[in-house]
């Protein structure tokens, strides 16, 4: 997908400007920077979130802001999960698609456990820790297997032995399925770990 002359004001504030940027199709990109410096706001325009900014957003490069990719799936830092258990929460995106059951529930359960999920997939999803709450939601996208997902800071609340489980699998989701995968962070060993490429941003600008 191509950027294009992006302008992101908030009230008069300029905070993200973005003249040129290309985002490799199937790969993993990293975006990084600082608190601040306009990742997430880049991501929700990239998702579609926020609509309110100038400039386009070509994701078939031949055509300038048609429809972003038929399944997109934007996992925001603090996560909204249902008021139900985590095997729910996780297989809802499978279940408003018309899945058959079958199908349904072996996806569910080899996601739950590719991420090691087993201990709370009867737990009511609102009880969860905030790095509990991260897992979860990750599991849905992945279960969901969006041709393009969108990650903002997917392990920022979550423990060592955690991260490697989650970044190991949204390495095998790339790899296995070829979708686009951005990831925002500020944690620069992860995005060495995992991305094909690096993007840094520092006050809303690229830098290289
Ligand atoms: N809803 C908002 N209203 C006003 N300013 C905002 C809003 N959201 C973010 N900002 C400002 O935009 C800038 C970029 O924010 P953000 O994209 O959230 O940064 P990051 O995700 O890199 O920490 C910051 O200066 C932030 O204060
Ligand atoms: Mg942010």
């Amino acid at each position: 997908m191509f950027l294009n002359n992006i302008k992101k004001y908030y009230n008069e504030k300029l905070v993200l400007v973005i003249e040129m940027l290309e985002i490799e199709k199937g790969k993993i990109t990293g975006i990084i920077g600082p608190n601040g410096s306009g990742k997430s706001t880049l991501l929700n325009i990239i998702g579609g979130l926020d609509e309110d900014y100038l400039g386009t957003i070509a994701y078939d490069p031949k055509v300038t802001n048609q429809k972003p990719y038929d399944t997109m799936t934007l996992v925001s830092q603090k996560p909204y999960l249902f008021k139900r258990k985590v095997y729910e929460n996780i297989e809802y995106p499978l279940k408003i698609r018309n899945i058959n059951k079958a199908d349904m529930k072996k996806k569910v359960n080899r996601i739950i456990s590719r991420l090691e999920l087993e201990d709370l997939k009867e737990k009511k999803a609102h009880l969860l820790s905030g790095g509990e709450s991260q897992k979860v939601s990750l599991a849905r996208a992945l279960v969901f297997e969006p041709e393009l997902l969108l990650l903002d800071e997917p392990t920022s609340n979550i423990d060592p032995e955690s991260i490697k489980i989650l970044e190991r699998e949204i390495v095998r989701f790339n790899k296995e399925t070829g979708a686009t995968i951005i990831i925002v962070t500020h944690n620069l060993e992860q995005s060495n770990r995992i991305c094909d490429r690096i993007i840094y941003l520092e006050n809303g600008r690229v830098s290289s």
